[in-house]
């Protein structure tokens, strides 16, 4: 058995873990990477595409937004469609501030590159089995290659995501949860037909929810609102193309054009928060400690998020012992946190169709879009909370 020494061991390539072990490397702090999955697998599953100005202006700063740059699409707003019109939330002029579409692989690809380059260790398809001592001298035992390994650290990150095991190692008396599912779920596509629109379109309407995205001038990303217990065989690429069709219809004629699809998945929908994210020397990052549903493109973000409030803490402790900022790590994510998850469940509750919703709900939607899209303030406070909330302590790089 091997047993490897370093500062911070981290649990899970996913945007949170790589994200650290890159801000990590550029202070000069070392850590450990261990990925589950193959290196072809994290770099090619489909999740997010929203980055908030925050997420791309920390990813140029430290270093590896050269591609964001190129590859990029920048969005000054958002169409949101509804009784067949479409609105336009203008950003730049309420807010001055703007959101990148970015895949969240190409982000996984971009950080990876920059792990291997420094010559940084990276496991792939080594899996945490067990994190133990994380009251004080923690260790995560993981298997790779059919052998049980050992790494011991100062410091143990949980970047495992909402099903990894960092957080179920944590005693029940220790953790508290704060959860809400929604009766409903998002099926998504990648299409080969160029985008509908410039901008994002997110439509409620009385079939359900649909939201057009894209990936680049000549790759679509859609979602429509299904069955929390769908069954993708039942949505075969006509009936798709149908409903998306009909949910986005406008009266002035607009048309979705169909293509070929090559990517279909279903994503529940869920809240959750976990408090506190620390636990000795255990720190619970994005997923793993709080979960959004997707209308609000928050998750990325916030897991990103985390990354600066505990890099903050990690740099001040190796710098000169001091455990203040690391010792404040919940408090800080938290208050984020909850803005980002008050955001993301008005966003769903206003777009969707939840089951058994009469004609009073369907005009409550509707009046409620209506003001969002014609009344100045509320559409500068939807603007203000989908570029993203300023981070509340001052920029570490
Ligand atoms: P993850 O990305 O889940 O990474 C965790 C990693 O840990 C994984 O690679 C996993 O394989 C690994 N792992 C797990 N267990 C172990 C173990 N035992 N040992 C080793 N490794 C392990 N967010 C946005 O900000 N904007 C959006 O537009 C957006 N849209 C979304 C659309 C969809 C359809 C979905 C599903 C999500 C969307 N999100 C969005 C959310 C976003 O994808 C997540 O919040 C983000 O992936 C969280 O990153 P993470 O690093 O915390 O966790
Ligand atoms: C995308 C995903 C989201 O959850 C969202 O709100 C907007 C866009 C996307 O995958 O492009």
């Amino acid at each position: 058995m091997a047993i490897i020494r370093t500062q911070v061991g981290i649990v899970g390539a996913g945007p949170a873990g790589l994200m650290l072990a890159h801000l990590l490397h550029l202070q000069g702090i070392e850590s450990v990477v261990l990925e589950s999955h193959s290196r072809p697998y994290v770099e090619s599953r489909v999740r997010a595409g929203v980055l908030e100005q925050g997420t791309v202006d920390m990813l140029r700063e430290s270093g590896i937004g050269g591609r964001i740059e190129r590859e990029g699409l920048q969005h000054h707003g958002v169409e949101l469609r509804f009784g067949g019109e479409g609105h336009r939330i203008d950003f730049q002029d309420l807010v001055g501030k703007s959101i990148t579409v970015y895949a969240q692989q190409e982000v996984v690809k971009d950080l990876i590159a920059a792990r291997l380059r420094y010559d940084e260790p990276i496991f792939f398809e080594a899996e945490a089995m067990r994190v133990s001592d994380f009251e004080s001298r923690p260790r995560i035992h993981y298997a790779q290659d059919g052998s049980e390994n050992e790494i011991a650290c100062d410091f143990l990150a949980g970047c495992d995501g909402f099903h990894g095991m960092c957080r179920p190692a944590v005693a029940a008396g220790q953790i508290k949860f704060y959860e809400r599912q929604y009766p409903f779920a998002w099926l998504g596509i990648l299409a080969r037909v160029p985008p509908a629109s410039d901008e994002l379109i997110y439509t409620y309407h009385e079939r359900g929810f649909s939201l057009m995205s894209m990936r680049s001038p000549e790759i679509s990303r859609l979602y429509l609102q299904c069955a929390v217990d769908e069954d993708i065989a039942n949505w075969p690429d006509e009936r798709i193309w149908e409903e998306l069709q009909m949910r986005m219809a406008t009266h002035d004629g607009f048309a979705l054009k169909d293509g070929p699809i090559f990517q279909k998945g279903i994503t529940p929908m869920r809240s959750f928060v976990a408090e506190p994210m620390q636990f000795g020397k255990l720190f619970l990052l994005g997923d793993a400690a709080h979960i959004v549903p997707p209308t609000g493109a928050k998750g990325l973000n916030l897991a990103v998020a985390d990354v600066r409030v505990i890099t903050r803490g990690l740099v001040e402790f190796y710098k000169s012992g001091n455990r203040e900022e690391l010792e404040r790590y919940t408090e800080r994510c938290l208050r984020r946190v909850w803005r980002g998850q008050r955001f993301s469940w008005w966003m769903t509750s206003m777009l969707h169709r939840f089951p058994g919703e009469d004609g009073f709900s369907h005009h409550i939607h509707l009046a409620e879009l209506g003001y969002v899209t014609s009344s100045r303030a509320a559409s500068t406070s939807l603007a203000e909370n989908y570029v993203g909330l300023p981070f509340d302590t001052p920029g570490l790089f």
